[in-house]
């Protein structure tokens, strides 16, 4: 039978990202509107038997790996019954969270061998991190995400840089990574309903590069290899424990080699981060219908680049990404 997640570029789409609900403990700016999003009714939103289920096709058709994303995923009451269920499937899973639930979870992530933790984390200022997240959690984030490290989760921070407020702080996260052995990874700001998105906010891959060359020597900075379908171009600094890496999703995304899907928490598939449309899987599967079709349609619709947004141009037409949902929506 023909892959049906194979697209029309003869990209393999082989990640999953399942976003485990729309709801967040934090309300970065920069990820959701400063009133929150219309929240889908509960009976909306896919069920413990629903995530397993539908997981279960893609892995079936050859989804090697699933990240859990959200709003926060830890905040979902029966995420350690989901990721328990989850980890009966032959797939490598990561989740991506802030952190602040994480010491709540540790058993579960350990006993489902999740050890790929992503961890958002845009300020190493407590001011500055109330500011972006509107609640005053730092301290609860930076403990847990030292937590992880002692645990010995592979551990990643990622800090959305938005300049004029929190681009200053790239040589601190650098030195993070002096001692610890984490992947600290720069994102370019990226464009969605609600978030203010504005090309000037956002520090570019170039930029990014040259402030680390001013503040480094040439031969302290190494390139390193980025493994296959990697979101970042990774770094470090010589005789440094940990690394850095920059996500240049809007100025240099990696669409050639994109392998991924998402699914949204109200059971939609996105075969895009930055495009609009949505195949809806759960109503579908709620009807009994084979949704194997429906997936596959999804995935041969997909643009080569970023949505159909090939050029910068149309990237900032606000028309064009004020009609894809918030981030906390979406699950990143
Ligand atoms: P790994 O599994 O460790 O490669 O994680 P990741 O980098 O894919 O996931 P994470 O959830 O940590 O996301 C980090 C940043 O990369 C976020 O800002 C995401 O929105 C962005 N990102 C993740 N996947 C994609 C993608 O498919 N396309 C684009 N353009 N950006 C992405
Ligand atoms: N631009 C870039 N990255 C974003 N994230 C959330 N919103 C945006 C945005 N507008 C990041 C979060 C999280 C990851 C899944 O996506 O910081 O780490
Ligand atoms: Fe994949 Fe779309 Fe991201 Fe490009 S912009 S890497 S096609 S999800």
């Amino acid at each position: 039978k023909s892959n049906i997640l194979t697209d029309t570029f003869g990209r393999k789409h082989a990640y999953l990202r399942i976003s485990l609900t729309e709801r967040c403990n934090l309300r970065c700016t920069y990820c959701m509107p400063a009133d929150g999003i219309p929240l889908s009714p509960k009976a909306n939103i896919m069920s413990y038997d629903e995530v397993y289920a539908l997981a279960k096709i893609f892995v079936d058709n050859g989804v090697t790996k699933i990240r859990l994303t959200g709003g926060e995923p830890l905040v979902r009451k029966d995420v350690h019954l989901i990721l328990e269920k989850l980890a009966t499937l032959p797939v490598e899973m990561a989740i991506t969270t802030n952190a602040i639930n994480v010491d709540r979870h540790i058993d579960t992530l350990r006993k489902c061998d999740i050890r790929n933790i992503n961890v958002s984390l845009d300020s190493l200022d407590r001011e500055k991190f109330r500011t972006i997240t509107r609640r005053d959690y730092f301290d609860k984030a930076y403990r847990n995400i030292l937590l992880l490290i002692a645990e010995g989760f592979k551990v990643k921070l990622n800090a959305v840089l938005i300049k004029g407020f929190n681009d200053n702080e790239i040589i601190d996260f650098i030195q993070l990574t002096q001692n610890l052995p984490i992947n600290v990874r720069f994102i370019e700001f990226m464009p969605f309903d609600g978030n203010k998105w504005d090309l000037k906010k956002m520090v570019s891959f170039e930029e990014i590069i040259k402030r680390v060359g001013q503040a480094f020597e040439k031969n302290q900075i190494l390139r390193l290899k980025d493994a296959p379908n990697d979101t970042s171009k990774n770094y470090k600094i010589t005789g440094y424990k940990g690394s850095f890496a920059i996500i240049s999703s809007v100025t240099n995304p990696f669409c050639d080699s994109c392998n991924r899907l998402r699914l949204t928490a109200n059971g939609k598939l996105k075969n895009c981060l930055f495009s609009a449309t949505e195949s809806d899987l759960l109503t579908q599967f709620r009807e009994g219908k084979n949704v194997e079709p429906v997936i596959q349609k999804a995935v041969n619709a997909k643009f080569k680049i970023r949505g159909g947004m090939d050029t910068l141009e149309k990237l900032k037409e606000p028309d064009l990404h004020s009609k894809n949902r918030s981030m906390i929506a979406i699950g990143g």
